[in-house]
């Protein structure tokens, strides 16, 4: 019998897709990753058994996301469409990767995932496995079965005997992991109404939000942040805390009308609280210490890395080859940044770096003053010569 490994999660569509597979003659393996989406791992192990996997392998992916994609894309300060922190976006890739690997472990001749044939995660998968192996088989069992709704998933569940969870009404589609939650479907896709507030999984509204102000520091080493408010803590930790923070006090949403790879614009709802707080942390330090070159030449290729990111073309060589860009600006990254969150709203409150280019002898206009303004006549006259007429 032919082996898949195919990503699951434990929900309608990839708890159907074991059974298809099975269907088609597969011995199907469940691969299940832990990204900090906080799950019962267990409970989802035990439904993919019962369910005719016939082995299950969970990996706790939680560091070696954080290390290897979010910090990178932190530090190149990727943004998709100005609104995008790209959670879902930068754990394609890392999942993929080891639906390769466990494929090659049990010599496997596929792998297959529960992504439909509309969005941007079965391009993210898919690529990224022939990156890795161009000789893997990938099967798409949504994007090619026969069932046309939800209900007609749930009644091949019914009659195949597939444990499934549909106590829970499902008003929206929801992928998370520990950078953030994407939100999307249901009433959602009417783009003109407003997000019910119960689509929110993590953060407060403003109106629920304290009416006190919090104040928090961050300390960053070469773009990496390490302490908050004086104390080092691990990066897993580090990250939870300021969703937390962040959460209390409703930061980090964001509602856009986005351009998928596929072609189709949708309506996306996105709750990315430690990462909003660490963009603009990181962004402010940069402000500091990046000299003007460097700051304006680097936001170029934050969009360029944000788009690489969204498409799925994370082990592309242009990614890696942006890496090593990045990784040299980052050198001097090192520094502290206050923020006051107040009411949805992050804003800076003070930063400070050793290496700070900031220079108060030049920028102030009191008697401390050390620029020699008589010089800026003739920097003006040959700044401004080629466009005179
Ligand atoms: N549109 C986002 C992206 O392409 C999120 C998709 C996540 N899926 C979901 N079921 N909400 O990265």
């Amino acid at each position: 019998m032919k082996k898949v490994v195919l990503a699951y999660s434990g929900g309608l569509d990839t708890s159907c897709a074991v059974q298809w597979l099975k269907d088609k003659g597969y011995e199907v393996i469940c691969f299940i990753a832990d990204l900090g989406q906080g799950e019962d791992f267990e409970a989802i192990e035990k439904r993919a058994l019962i369910g005719g996997a016939s082995k299950v392998y969970i990996k706790d992916l939680r560091a070696e996301f954080v290390e290897d994609f979010i910090f990178p894309s932190l530090k190149a300060g990727a943004v998709y469409e100005g609104k995008y922190l790209l959670a879902t976006a930068l754990g394609r890739p890392l999942i993929a990767k080891y639906l390769v690997e466990v494929a090659h472990k049990e010599k496997a001749a596929a792998i297959a995932h529960g992504c439909t044939g509309k969005g941007n995660d079965q391009v993210r998968f898919e690529v990224t496995s022939r990156i890795l192996d161009p000789k893997l088989e990938i099967i798409a069992p949504v994007r090619i079965w026969e069932f046309k709704s939800r209900e007609e998933e749930i009644e091949y569940a019914k009659a195949k005997r597939i444990p499934i969870d549909v106590t829970k009404k499902k008003s929206y589609s929801l992928d998370k992991n520990l950078w953030g939650v994407s939100i999307e479907s249901g009433i959602l896709e009417d783009p003109w109404i407003e997000p019910p507030e119960d689509c929110y999984q993590w953060t407060n509204s403003a109106d629920e939000a304290p009416d006190k102000p919090a104040y928090v520091e961050i300390e960053f080493e070469k773009g990496v942040p390490k302490k908050i408010n004086g104390k080092t803590y691990d990066a897993l930790k580090l990250i939870d805390k300021l969703c937390n923070l962040g959460s209390e006090h409703g930061i980090g949403r964001s509602d856009m009308i986005e351009n998928r790879l596929v072609g189709i614009k949708s309506r996306e709802i996105y709750e990315a609280p430690a990462g909003t707080i660490l963009h603009i942390a990181h962004r402010e330090l940069e402000a500091l210490v990046l000299d003007r070159e460097t700051c304006h030449y680097k936001e170029t290729v934050a969009l360029k890395y944000a788009q690489l990111i969204y498409y799925g073309l994370w082990y592309s060589k242009l990614r890696i080859a942006l890496d090593k860009f990045i990784e040299e600006t980052q050198k001097t990254v090192s520094g502290t940044v206050r923020l006051k969150l107040y009411k949805g709203n992050c804003a800076v409150a003070g930063r400070k770096s050793p290496h700070s280019l900031y220079r108060e002898e030049l920028a102030t206009y009191t008697a401390k003053d050390k620029f020699d303004q008589r010089l800026s006549e003739g920097f003006i006259r040959i700044f401004g010569m080629p466009f005179e007429r």
